[in-house]
């Protein structure tokens, strides 16, 4: 394809309170379900059984799935014969069904060769794959990325592909309502971390980059009142399905871009057994100043209301994050989370070394060195106020 132009990929998206039965009126007999409770189970059981559907359980999910419980679920998927895949869940829940589809369909298929970048084949021979977040941040209903976790050195692996977007996403902001507050805090800074992230990404289109600001403000705006308890029954389920679509919305940004150092140097997350919504969140304002001054951070702090020239306003909305980050109780470092200094400053070399090669470090606008990186992992631990004039004279 020419350069100068960007195809769009996204699944067919239905959107609205209640939506979660669309997925039972698209005909399918046999509907293999990935879950993670019980009560959402049988609701999908429910409303399946009044098409005549048949429905059968392939997997309870309840953390980042390992690849040796994704053959066992295409185990369970194979002597089911589903010609849907239903997906039920967080990111892990939606992770899976997209691993799971993948086996499922392509028997003859590597792990190994799969874990190559944009070379799995087309899905949807046997069965369409219909995604329902529970959560509001991870836009893994959107996005062409599966997480997978090595079992044995714990180490992530990526499964990355087009093919790999659900065919239909469901925002069903009814799914999100009982959410922890705790959760719902980590989800959608990961959420604003995409979505800030996507906006400055080299490789961004312009519908990418429209997108991105689109979800950014609108997270911006509704975070702190979504896990607010001075905001009244009504108000509040507004809010929340306002951060059910803009985390869709972020997640479409990243598929059809990329994220930025927060998702390249999140090994925090991991090594100290943080959720990668905390760890994305706390490092977000660190990393934009490495980014410099950009025209989608002027163009956010704008539109909070803020005036100036391009530096001054995105020095505004990295203080307007920080900002926002203690008013509501989300940690501004690691010191501050409790994680132990010597063990994280042993850990930073080679952090900053392997993040270097990460395509989303690639097309930051950040110029990243193994010492900025290190420099970068040591403000994110003692919480060393990002500001443009210190990364002038870096
Ligand atoms: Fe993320």
């Amino acid at each position: 394809m020419n350069p100068l132009f960007s195809a769009i990929y996204c699944p067919k998206i239905i959107v609205g309170r209640g939506s979660l039965s669309y997925f039972s009126t698209l005909g399918k007999k046999r509907i293999g379900v990935i879950g993670y409770t019980d009560e959402l189970n049988s609701t999908v059981k429910t409303l399946a059984n009044e098409t005549g559907a048949e429905v059968c359980y392939l997997a309870q999910v309840t953390q980042e799935p390992l690849i040796g419980d994704i053959f066992l679920c295409v185990e369970r998927t194979r002597d089911f014969q589903p010609d849907m895949i239903l997906a039920i869940g967080g990111g892990s829940v939606l992770d899976t069904a997209k691993a799971v589809h993948l086996f499922y369909e392509n028997p003859d298929l590597r792990l190994e060769d799969a874990l190559i970048p944009f070379s799995l084949p087309a899905l949807g021979k046997k069965a369409i794959h219909v995604s329902v977040p529970t959560t509001s941040g991870t836009g893994s209903e959107t996005t062409s990325v599966a997480v997978l976790i090595d079992p044995v050195t714990k180490i992530k692996r990526l499964l990355m592909d087009n093919t790999l977007i659900p065919h239909y996403a469901i925002l069903d902001a009814d799914l999100t309502d009982s959410l922890p507050d705790h959760i719902a805090l980590s989800t959608g800074m990961d959420a604003l971390t995409h979505a800030i992230e996507a906006s400055v990404a080299k490789n961004a289109s312009a519908y990418s980059r429209a997108l991105a600001l689109g979800a950014a403000s609108d997270i911006l705006e509704n975070l702190e009142l979504s896990v607010s308890s001075c905001c009244d029954a009504e108000k509040k389920k507004n809010v929340k399905e306002k951060m059910h679509v803009a985390a869709s919305l972020a997640g479409i940004a990243i598929t059809n871009s990329c994220t930025g150092l927060a998702h390249s140097y999140d090994h925090p997350g991991p090594a100290f057994g943080i959720p990668h919504g905390t760890v994305c969140g706390l490092m977000l304002p660190y990393t934009m100043k490495f980014c410099g001054p950009q025209d989608a951070y002027a163009t956010l702090a704008h539109r909070l209301g803020y005036v100036g020239e391009c530096t001054e306003l995105s020095q505004q909305l990295i203080d307007h994050i920080f900002s926002m980050m203690n008013r509501i109780g989300f940690k501004t470092c690691f010191r501050d989370m409790g994680v132990d200094e010597r063990a994280y400053l042993s850990k930073i070399d080679e952090w900053a070394e392997t993040s270097l090669s990460a395509f989303a470090t690639v097309v930051s606008p950040a110029q990243m060195t193994a010492e900025r990186g290190r420099k970068l992992f040591e403000d994110c631990y003692y919480g060393n106020h990002p500001q443009f004039s210190d990364e002038a004279s870096m």
